[in-house]
């Protein structure tokens, strides 16, 4: 494949967004993993519902909400300080083990992150990881106001990083990102980690991978 540039997803694709488990536990014990699910879900869900509304906030003030409506339907008892306390926790994602070893065999192209979270929220989170210097750009959805799998999210991209779109790769464990970006014009790498199906979107991805490290073999 000719890959210029490789755009990641990062929520679930490099950082593991169940990394929030162990300060769920903490206030919540033996509850953390039905809370990170639900959490997960409506976040997702409030982004596709927001984009569809044209109702737009941003992905902080989403992920507040989400986790909001993830304890209350779990009919758990959360003040603003544990609320705020389970947020922070976005801000320090744990990278996927294979992460940084896996980025470091591809850096002979420009890496870039490409992703729902705001600004403030992906810098925070490739810093503490240390990864800053690895990405050539990390580029929210904000200045969109509209979120992934709009089109217009996949051609910022390629518009940031000047080039055409057959001469990237987008990368993403999310198969509904990954319909999105194949349907845009990407040639895509799903990162199929829990060996789940595809989603049944009419579009296939064409690489699958079982984890980052693989990829580099692959081009
Ligand atoms: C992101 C979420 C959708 O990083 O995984 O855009």
């Amino acid at each position: 494949m000719n890959v210029k540039a490789i755009f990641f997803d990062a929520y679930g694709t490099l950082f593991d967004v169940h990394s929030v488990l162990e300060t769920c536990e903490q206030y919540f014990p033996d509850r953390g993993m039905q809370i990170s699910e639900a959490w997960r879900q409506k976040q997702l869900e409030y982004t596709w519902l927001r984009s569809m509304m044209d109702k737009y906030e941003d992905f902080w003030k989403v992920t507040e909400d989400a986790l909001a409506y993830a304890l209350k339907a779990l009919g758990l008892d959360a003040g603003k300080e544990v609320r705020s306390a389970l947020m922070r926790e976005y801000l320090h994602l744990n990278p996927y083990p294979e992460v940084q070893k896996a980025l470091e065999k591809l850096n002979s192209r420009k890496l870039a992150i490409l992703s729902n979270g705001t600004q403030a929220m992906l810098d925070l989170l490739v810093e503490n990881a240390r990864l800053t210097q690895v990405f050539s750009d990390v580029i929210s959805v904000d200045e969109l106001k509209i979120y992934k799998p709009y089109m217009g999210v996949y051609e910022l991209g390629i518009d940031k990083l000047f080039i055409d779109k057959n001469e990237a790769l987008f990368v993403t464990s999310n198969p509904w990102d990954a319909a999105g970006a194949k349907t845009f014009g990407f040639r895509v790498c799903w990162i199929n980690r829990f060996n789940k199906p595809f989603d049944e979107l009419g579009v296939h991805p064409d690489v699958v991978i079982r984890n980052l490290e693989e990829l580099a073999d692959k081009l």
